[in-house]
């Protein structure tokens, strides 16, 4: 595992949009994208940079379910909003979270992702340390899948909703073992609210109860903070 620490997000960001230009350089043609704060200044640097994204094949990792692609809070209109909009790809995934047959939604999503392997994929984490919306005692193995939102990440995404009542408590989200299929992982953390999920990620045992910590078994993860996000290392 390779951990740069940067000054602040900006910076952190800029890192890992040169990590996605060097993998497109190298062939990469299928991303994996996250949403959340802090990829933020990575799609900002994506936007403002002159690469054409045209050709490639992104895959988000969830969606809220039983939530509107129109509503502003779904991860559809985040990612039109912060890339999509102003750097179109040729194909990009994001779960439906508004399918009325869940697993037949769940299938088609493994399947996209069968047939796309991701080359690079971004992450954000938890303060709980989930990945993606895999809580902890998620399993390993797991595919996409439902999950049942824990408490504190509901608290933590209200800030996004007007009230803590209206965020969603159920996800559609990419599993842990397709996450650890991609070529390359990027997981940015910022803020000294991830010091602890940091700490255990790079320092603590694997364990489910931690579901990033399954990254130090992958062979190519670059783990990007800032100060304060890796101050317990
Ligand atoms: C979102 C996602 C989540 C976030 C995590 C951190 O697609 O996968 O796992 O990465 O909840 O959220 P932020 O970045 O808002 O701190």
């Amino acid at each position: 595992m390779k951990l740069i620490i940067t000054k602040d997000s900006i910076e952190g960001g800029t890192k890992a949009f040169e990590l996605i230009k060097d993998a497109m350089a190298n062939g990469a043609k299928t991303l994996g994208l996250a949403t959340g704060s802090t990829p933020l200044a990575m799609y900002d640097a994506m936007c403002k940079s002159s690469l054409d994204f045209s050709e490639m094949i992104s895959i988000n990792l969830d969606e809220y379910y039983g939530i509107d692609p129109t509503n502003a809070q779904s991860y559809h209109y985040f990612m039109q909003k912060h890339l999509f909009d102003k750097k179109p790809f040729k194909h990009s995934y994001v779960p439906n979270g508004l399918a009325k047959d869940i697993d037949q939604e769940v299938d088609r999503y493994n399947q996209i992702i069968a047939q796309n392997p991701i080359d690079l994929q971004i992450l954000g984490i938890g303060q709980n340390g989930h990945i993606a919306f895999n809580e902890p005692g998620t399993p390993f193995n797991s595919l996409t899948h439902k999950v049942d939102l824990t408490e504190s990440t509901i608290k933590a995404n209200s800030r996004f909703f007007k009230d803590e009542s209206e965020v969603p408590h159920q996800a559609i989200c990419m599993g842990i073992k397709s996450i650890m299929h991609s070529k390359k992982i990027v997981l940015m953390a910022f803020g000294k609210e991830k010091q602890d999920a940091i700490k255990a990620l790079v320092e603590g045992p694997i364990t489910e109860q931690v579901p990033a910590s399954i990254l130090q078994d992958h062979p190519d993860v670059t783990v990007i903070c800032d100060e304060a996000a890796s101050a317990k290392l």
